[in-house]
């Protein structure tokens, strides 16, 4: 069940003593296609969903930032004076927005507030971007800064490579910050661009959670970012976002076997990220679902950032006849994938797929249907 800001309203009365100036809210995320292309400059199709991370606040005066996490049921301060990283969980993606605010020269102010969300955490929905850009709405609003969506996103960004220590893309924050209800958003993540595309009628977004860690994904991650990296040296482009087909096959004879097939899952992906784009603006759902499957067959096979729990998942959806296609999402070796399914059909796909999952690996999966939601907004609050 969605939080309801209302709830959070009456809490932080509770709390406080009167009602919150504002209530801000930011999305996790889905990623329809475009895995693993964002740092490699290239193009990614998420959508944000109607799982979101919501903070109440008033502003202070004197430089401390506290918090109250509903869901750690624990209250984290901190002084803008003085930020000192304390690894100490939920309050440092908070402590990074600010620290990355003031990088930027702008000037955060202090606030208390409550926090709650209902991003599943490690899942692989960007429930840290999602607090991220929560935060980063949060001192917009107490300091009255201007919401530039894809700057607010770098902010973001910054703060997760730099002071939480994860050398992520732009994707998660970008669609957090950026996204528009009912529709999936084109990232170009060189320029920043984003095209609003929008969700083609008759389907919903199923997503699929293998209820597997992502043990491995630290570590594999910044290892296919520097496999990306030397795929771009060798072919002299700056990123594999400007080598194409017909430079892989005049060259890649001459790399290495596994760069090989990195770089190739990189330059198919961009091509198919802006396929599907087309395919969903003329309502080709069998072509878009087709593209979706090819996606988890070049993660799996050519980058190999699949599991068997997600391998698993995506054949238990695509076996159904209301899915037209499924992938791994996000970073891989577990969380989530997300399948492309006929909205009539969502509620009994979702009861069968779990049946299926959990028959042939033994683990409880957890199925969302998911809606197209808006970026990071302030829900309730005039500002004055
Ligand atoms: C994680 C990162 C993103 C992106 C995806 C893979 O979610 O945070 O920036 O690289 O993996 O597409």
């Amino acid at each position: 069940m969605p939080i309801q800001p209302k709830h959070l309203d009456e809490q932080f009365a509770k709390c406080y003593g009167e009602p919150p100036r504002w209530v801000v809210r930011a999305p996790g995320r889905v990623n329809l296609i475009g895995e693993h292309t964002d740092y490699n400059d290239g193009f990614v199709l998420p959508l944000a969903i109607d799982r979101a991370i919501w903070i109440a606040l008033r502003p202070r005066d004197d430089g401390q930032v506290s918090v109250y996490s509903i869901d750690f049921n624990q209250t984290k301060e901190f002084s803008l004076d003085n930020l000192t990283d304390e690894k100490s969980g939920w309050i440092e993606y908070i402590k990074a927005v600010a620290w990355s605010l003031q990088e930027a020269g702008l000037e955060p102010s202090g606030w208390e507030g409550i926090l709650v969300g209902d991003v599943p955490l490690g899942a692989g929905l960007s429930s840290s971007a999602a607090l991220e850009m929560a935060a980063a709405r949060a001192f917009a609003a107490v300091g009255n800064f201007d919401w530039d969506p894809a700057g607010m996103a770098k902010l973001g960004q910054r703060a997760e490579n730099q002071w939480i220590g994860v050398r992520c893309g732009i994707m998660d924050q970008l669609i957090s910050a950026a996204a528009v209800a009912d529709h999936a958003l084109l990232i170009d993540c060189r320029s920043l661009q984003t095209r609003p595309v929008p969700m083609p009628s008759g389907v919903a977004i199923a997503v699929l959670d293998t209820a597997t860690s992502r043990g491995l994904v630290d570590s594999a991650y910044n290892e296919r970012r520097s496999q990306c990296e030397s795929a771009a040296e060798f072919f002299q482009v700056n990123a594999l976002r400007d080598a194409d087909l017909e430079l892989f096959e005049q060259l890649a004879h001459e790399l290495d076997e596994t760069v090989k097939r990195r770089a190739l899952h990189v330059i198919t992906e961009n091509d198919r990220t802006l396929q599907a784009v087309e395919a969903m603006c003329r309502g080709e759902l069998a072509a878009l679902g087709t593209l979706m499957n090819k996606s988890h067959q070049s993660l799996r096979d050519d980058y190999e950032v699949s599991s068997n729990a997600l391998d698993t998942m995506v054949e238990c959806a695509t076996a159904h006849d209301a899915c037209y296609g499924a992938r791994m999402t996000g970073a891989g070796f577990g969380g989530c994938a997300v399948a492309l399914i006929d909205a009539s059909a969502a509620d009994e796909f979702a009861v069968k797929i779990a049946v299926d999952y959990q028959q042939k690996t033994g683990r409880t999966p957890a199925v969302y249907v998911c809606r197209a939601t808006a970026g990071a907004e302030i829900i309730t609050g005039a500002g004055g």
